[in-house]
């Protein structure tokens, strides 16, 4: 495994992340998610990201990954780093949704709670709320810092402006905004333009999720959409990949070209930026996790290789990267 510093932090991070957002969800870890999860780690991959809502049922994935620090990951809670996150509808109600102080420390609890943990490495705000002060959020996030429940803290999806006053709030209280999760791959370059900038010049790192847009840069979908796909049962990803395929289809020649699976050529790109600390790969099997581990043996491209793919996939207009 390749570790990276998360900015200028302490913290380092394994290049490639695993995510528990589908696939492990239900009523207890499956043996599949379970030698995945063995896996990973045997491999390096000391990271894991989950969310209070991540399943289903909701919070299903929390238990399921508190079952299995309890058992297959059992004695090793010091060489791992464990995120989630609130955000997202959650419960019921005004309480369980959004930004406010009220949602984001009883959800934390109630994380803890699920998956048997005293403090996660890093808490999360999950996504921008346009009707928060952002003063109240950033307090709940800071409070779980000085309440010992977080470590460390992130935001997601937050755009450039937004996460620069973040950082701005955080820092009166003399915390660090640890980390931004945006979705970025070869297929999502919206990071480029500004907000890379913003988490350089704050010293905050970046861990890019669905680097393989969900599955359509891999060989998944090459030839139709199998039974028991992310796409089966996601009827906007289905036409989303209809879209996409022909671009696709040029990329994995391009990936074929280096000697590397369309999965691994899409998360060398994500990684071929050293602002990007991580990638947070899904995956449903340890097939897929071992093919995609296997991106790490050429993280190198050729200026030809970039143009092409700049060509075929251009980032928005602005870019500085
Ligand atoms: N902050 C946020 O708002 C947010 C949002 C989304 C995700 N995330 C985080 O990012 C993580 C990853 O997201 P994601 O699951 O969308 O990531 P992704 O890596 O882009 O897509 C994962 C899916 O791609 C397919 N796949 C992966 N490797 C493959 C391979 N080698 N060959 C063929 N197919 C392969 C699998 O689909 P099948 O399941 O069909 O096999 C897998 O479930 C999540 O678990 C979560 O932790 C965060």
């Amino acid at each position: 495994m390749v570790y990276r510093r998360t900015g200028r932090s302490g913290l380092l991070l394994p290049a490639l992340s695993v995510g528990l957002w589908q696939n492990f969800g239900g009523d207890s870890p499956s043996d599949e998610n379970r030698a995945i999860i063995r896996r990973a780690f045997e491999r390096g991959v000391v990271h894991f990201d989950l969310a209070n809502n991540y399943g289903p049922p909701y919070g299903s994935a929390e238990t399921n990954f508190g079952q299995m620090l309890r058992t297959d990951l059992a004695g090793h809670r010091d060489e791992l780093v464990i995120s989630s996150k609130a955000g997202w509808d959650m419960w019921p109600g005004p309480y369980g949704n959004w930004g406010s102080r009220k949602y984001l420390l009883a959800s934390l609890d109630q994380s803890l709670l699920r998956m048997g943990l005293d403090y996660v490495d890093i808490f999360y705000h999950h996504r921008p709320d346009p009707d928060t002060p952002l003063e109240e959020t950033m307090g709940a996030l800071a409070s779980a810092v000085q309440q010992g429940k977080a470590l460390y803290v992130g935001v997601s999806q937050y755009e450039p402006a937004r996460t620069a006053a973040a950082i701005a709030l955080l820092e009166k209280v003399n915390i660090r905004l640890l980390i931004h999760q945006p979705v970025y791959s070869i297929l999502n370059r919206w990071i480029e333009p500004e907000l890379l900038s913003v988490l350089e010049k704050n010293g905050a790192g970046c861990i890019a999720f669905s680097p393989l847009a969900q599955g359509q840069l891999t060989a998944r979908y090459l030839d139709g959409i199998p039974e028991g796909s992310r796409a089966a049962r996601d009827r906007n990803l289905a036409e989303t990949i209809q879209r996409n395929l022909p671009v696709v289809r040029r990329l994995n020649e391009i990936a074929g070209q280096r000697g590397q699976a369309l999965s691994q050529m899409a998360l060398a790109w994500v990684l071929r930026d050293p602002h990007v600390t991580s990638a947070i790969i899904g995956v449903s099997s340890v097939r897929q996790l071992e093919e995609n581990l296997a991106a790490l043996d050429n993280l190198d491209f050729s200026p030809d290789e970039l143009k092409a793919i700049d060509e075929l996939a251009p980032a928005p207009s602005g870019s500085g990267s």
